[in-house]
């Protein structure tokens, strides 16, 4: 289906449908919705793979599914789908093929881009890391002085850190002990200074990952991180070769950097930064973990790009995520979305999806150019779900606003946890099924009475329920399993934007900032001209600089 000529989105007859079955259900309860149908807790729930989706406590009947679903058959986003695995150029405001999936393809796989296959360049680039990582792992790689390489310092922003970042802390448990690993992504010099002031240098690899390689906050990281060696080592630009390496798209900028590009692992303008940490983008991760768990977390992305391409509608979870948040984003004006870990390991989880869902959704221009009258990505947000109880949901529960929020959890700690804290894991998941049960179900007035409590107190203590969420179980958070969930909300997120009709994979959004930045940037110098800034801004540079003593 053509992005020009599609009817817009509100003006489908199956929009119009949802919008009028939103008023007939009016305020649906939750509580109702189950007496209705004891076997709801059962019958509304979904697997795929290692993940057990639990989406029971909606908002939602059949019909409600079947309309959404309808709105899904006529925005074509099954055909959308299949054009983004066949690697048609769907990123069309950069003219680009769309090709994570391709990433996790199996060896063998056909996957072309421009008439050819892509899936020999991806193992061998995988092929590469794995035999770089297992050097460094195993001590055959040192560096200029002889030393073995201890500490990994990965430099790169947004998709070029994220999504190791956060994959390093939840695999913690697979990682190797042995080895320091840390991500440095602010300009701001106290993120390098924390990184590397304890560390010795000859012991020290930096990973600069940057698909442009042109990043101002990742090369101005880069350029301290190599003053830095270099000075510390007292070394020529020769022991460059030993300690850095490159992950780009840009063999020439990362030759200038000094950078032998036969220390840089590729990858492809087919792969959006957002998507990229399973590309060459994860090699401090792979070197944390080694090749073969890397190989796992690729095949539980596999797992789920194969039930998002081949599920029918009707069992198809990244579908039905997608359509549960449009259901509350566009009909009963939800304006964000909770993700709620009960999972240490996953403490970076939201912050990873934040750049995934706001960087692609986050457009008020359709693919047809034109702007939306509707809603499309919420606010993300989220942190793990034990700490959040003692902090914002007291707003999830009695606030006035409809916060929609998925609760990830598993059966089992991990592996190598400390005998006596074993016992803590029940504890920890009493707290997850508590939270969604007091969220759906709430507690009544006359439940409140019947606890003696003084009737001036009632109000206070009564939850009024209804909130929705969607419980995500597996049994233990693997590798495997990580990957399963991640490619659950890429999946998603696509759904999204293919019902919205924007395009997900660029973010023309974040260039503004980047240009402003630059021509501030002289103005903060002693001495110099400040240029025509709008008055809010000349005014507080002249405060900067006044508090700088320039
Ligand atoms: O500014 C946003 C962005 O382009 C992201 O999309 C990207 O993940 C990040 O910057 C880093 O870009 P690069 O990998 O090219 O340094």
């Amino acid at each position: 289906m053509n992005a020009d000529s599609r009817t817009r989105l509100d003006q489908t007859s199956e929009w119009a449908a949802l919008n009028k079955h939103r008023e007939q259900l009016g305020e649906v309860q939750l509580r109702e919705l189950f007496a209705a149908d004891p076997a709801r807790g059962t019958a509304y729930t979904l697997q795929v793979g290692d993940l057990h989706i639990d989406y029971s406590k909606h908002l939602v009947t059949g019909e409600t599914l079947t309309l959404l679903r309808e709105l899904a058959a006529a925005t074509d986003v099954f055909g959308l789908r299949d054009a983004m695995f066949r690697g048609d150029k769907i990123n069309t405001t950069e003219d680009r093929a769309v090709l994570h999936t391709a990433l996790r393809a199996p060896r063998g796989a056909v996957v072309e881009v421009d008439g050819e296959n892509v899936v020999p360049a991806v193992h061998a680039v995988l092929d590469k890391m794995s035999a770089f990582s297992e050097r460094v792992r195993s001590g055959e790689w040192t560096g200029h002085t002889g030393k073995r390489i201890k500490n990994v310092v990965n430099i790169g922003i947004g998709g070029s850190d994220l999504g190791p970042a956060m994959a390093y802390e939840v695999l913690r448990s697979f990682t190797d002990r042995g080895l320091t690993v840390r991500f440095v992504s602010n300009v701001d010099g106290a993120d390098l200074h924390e990184a590397v002031r304890d560390l010795d240098p000859a012991e020290t690899l930096f990973v600069i990952a940057s698909k442009t390689f042109t990043t101002i906050e990742t090369i101005t990281n880069a350029t301290s991180a190599r003053d830095w060696l270099l000075t510390e080592l007292k070394a020529g630009q020769d022991a460059v070769a030993k300690h850095f390496v490159a992950l780009s798209t840009n063999a020439e900028k990362v030759s200038e950097f000094g950078i032998d590009t036969a220390n840089m692992f590729e990858f492809w303008d087919w792969v959006g930064g957002r998507y990229s940490y399973d590309s060459a983008i994860g090699l401090s991760l792979m070197i944390a973990i080694g090749p073969d768990r890397f190989r796992e977390m690729l095949d539980g992305f596999h797992l789920v790009d194969e039930h998002f391409r081949t599920a029918p509608a009707e069992s198809n979870v990244p579908l039905l995520m997608g359509l549960l948040g449009i259901w509350y984003g566009n009909f009963h004006d939800a304006q964000s979305h909770a993700v709620l870990p009960y999972s240490h390991y996953l403490s970076k989880f939201t912050a990873y999806l934040q750049q995934l869902d706001m960087e692609s959704n986050g457009k008020y221009v359709g693919r047809d150019g034109k702007e939306v009258d509707w809603q499309t990505g919420p606010v993300v947000w989220g942190t793990p779900g034990t700490n959040g109880q003692h902090a914002y949901y007291q707003l999830i529960h009695q606030g006035t606003k409809l916060i929609p929020a998925d609760f990830i959890g598993f059966a089992e700690p991990v592996a190598d946890l400390l005998p006596g804290l074993v016992a803590q894991h029940d504890l920890l998941m009493a707290n997850f099924f508590a939270q969604t049960q007091a969220l759906a179900f709430g507690k009544t007035p006359d439940e409140v009475r019947g606890e003696g409590v003084p009737e001036e107190l009632v109000p206070h203590k009564t939850f009024k329920g209804n909130h929705p969420t969607t419980t995500i179980l597996a049994k233990s958070l693997t590798p495997s399993v990580l990957g399963q969930l991640i490619a659950l909300y890429e999946h998603k997120v696509f759904v999204q934007g293919a019902v919205w009709n924007i395009d997900s994979f660029d973010q023309w959004g974040v260039e503004l900032g980047k240009v402003l930045a630059k021509r501030v940037e002289p103005a903060l110098t002693e001495g110099a001209e400040v240029p025509d800034l709008d008055g809010s801004t000349t005014a507080l540079v002249a405060k900067y600089r006044d508090l700088r003593g320039r």
